[in-house]
């Protein structure tokens, strides 16, 4: 007999959320000029905002955190994650940093440069996240999107739509001296891309082709772990490997890697930066200590040191993953069944909700995915976050809007966090927008702007 499926743990600590009604929404979201991210989180039932630092740790992580050594140089703390990201990561060598773009920012300062010394230059990859991208753009270096076509099929069901296209990444190879490109970025999972996986076939032969045109390849490992499990998964000839022995393998095709560990590395803040080559951690050491902080600390805390330490091998246990992406796709199989158009194959992290089919009558010059993540708002306390027009931002040469091929609502779900009621929850949610979709049919128009990553902080009103 199959019995069904549970998750691997039990809930020890519960923190109370509550659902405030649909007028004091409907106040709430005027207020915050149409932005998601100007509302209070205690205004929000369900925050699917993002995945990155929000799940929950687990007793042996919190255990840790009372271990933690504060120490300025040299705490054991340290030595525990440097043991973790040399057993997981495969790395010999590494920097802690604050999060994610703070490994992003030393990284690039070694190998772009600073100021305006990345002028000229060009980094290739697949779908970068947005801060990778701002961090290239602000040294007016470019990033070059080069992933596979098969990605911008919203309803075919290719396997790895995160892989690179080698062709693409070999042309940009060919069209550049290699002074010009001073690394590559792989992205696992392709956050920008739906959460979509990198086969290790093509970690293997994008690592090949950087190799004979001497370019390091570095990978951005927020959600390694979710890749590693769907290779497990999809791949031919790893289905019988573990986890850890898939990770490892990636990794070992890279020349480093940054990592947002906020999000597999289960804890609420952190990142790393690690080298395979001592010399190239030598070149970024002034610039983490500039920025983060020394060597053996970098902008953490020594117990966060210690939390992500545990993190990592907690994040590569196969029966968490097969939880924790089972009920992303519990979602995306939910949202579907309310006919609501999502991104196939659903993402590991999250799922793509597809806004120009869902609200086809609004125009993409105001905001389609934004449109509908305000109503997922006004209508049951539902954060979501667009991934659209807004995120790709203006041309930084022709200042026009950029219209991404996708125009994207994104449900990405918490590690360990929220249950599959409150999934059930959300899927309703949007399916009742879904049944009004024909009454939707205009978006709004920007009142206020930054001019760079506008989307945390633009002002909007309504458009009709
Ligand atoms: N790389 C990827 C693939 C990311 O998804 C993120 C963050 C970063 C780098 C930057 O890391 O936030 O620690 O500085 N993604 C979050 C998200 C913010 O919501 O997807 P960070």
């Amino acid at each position: 007999m199959d019995f069904p499926w549970a998750e691997p743990y039990r809930i020890k600590t519960v923190e109370s959320i509550r659902r405030i009604s649909r007028e004091e929404r409907e106040r709430i979201i005027v207020e915050a000029k149409y932005n998601l991210f100007n509302i209070r989180a205690e205004d929000v039932y369900i925050d699917l905002l993002t995945d990155s630092g929000t799940g929950a740790m687990s007793s042996a992580q919190w255990a840790e955190m009372m271990l933690g050594d504060e120490s300025y140089a040299g705490a054991s703390s340290y030595y525990k994650l440097k043991d973790a990201v040399r057993e997981i990561l495969g790395f010999d060598y590494f920097l802690p940093t604050h999060q994610g773009r703070a490994a992003e920012n030393v990284l690039f300062s070694a190998l772009i440069g600073v100021g305006t010394e990345g002028a000229g230059k060009v980094v290739p990859g697949n779908a970068h996240f947005d801060t990778t991208k701002g961090h290239i753009e602000f040294r007016k270096a470019r990033a070059i999107d080069c992933t596979t076509a098969q990605a911008l099929d919203p309803v075919s069901d290719y396997p790895f739509k995160g892989n690179v296209d080698l062709e693409k990444l070999e042309s940009v190879f060919k069209g550049h001296p290699r002074s010009q490109v001073p690394l590559c970025m792989l992205t696992v999972t392709c956050n920008s891309s739906g959460g979509q996986p990198v086969s290790m076939a093509n970690v293997r032969e994008v690592s090949a082709l950087c190799r004979a045109y001497e370019v390091p390849l570095f990978i951005d490992a927020a959600r390694f772990a979710e890749n590693s499990y769907f290779i497990k998964k999809r791949e031919d000839g790893y289905a019988e490997k573990n986890i850890r022995e898939i990770a490892r393998e990636m990794f070992s095709y890279a020349d480093g890697c940054t990592m947002s560990s906020k999000k597999d590395g289960l804890v609420n803040i952190g990142g790393l930066l690690c080298f395979r080559d001592e010399a190239l951690l030598r070149e970024a050491i002034p610039f983490n200590i500039m920025y983060e902080g020394y060597n053996t600390y970098g902008g953490m805390a020594g117990r966060d040191l210690g939390a992500l330490s545990v993190g990592l091998r907690e994040s590569t246990e196969f029966d968490y993953l097969e939880s924790r992406i089972g009920q992303v796709a519990r979602l995306g199989a939910s949202l579907e069944g309310y006919g609501v158009p999502v991104l196939r194959p659903y993402g590991g992290h999250a799922i793509f909700v597809d806004a120009c089919r869902f609200l086809p009558r609004v125009p993409r010059e105001e905001f389609v995915a934004q449109t509908l993540g305000v109503e997922a708002y006004v209508e049951g306390g539902v954060r979501c976050v667009e991934v659209g027009t807004m995120l790709a931002d203006r041309d930084p040469v022709t200042r026009e809007n950029r219209y991404p091929c996708l125009e994207l609502l994104r449900l990405a779900v918490p590690r360990r966090t929220y249950t599959d009621g409150h999934m059930a929850y959300v899927a309703a949610v949007i399916g009742s927008v879904y049944e009004r979709r024909d009454r939707i049919t205009h978006g709004y128009r920007i009142t206020r702007e930054a001019p760079i990553m506008r989307h945390f902080t633009v002002e909007l009103e309504p458009a009709d």
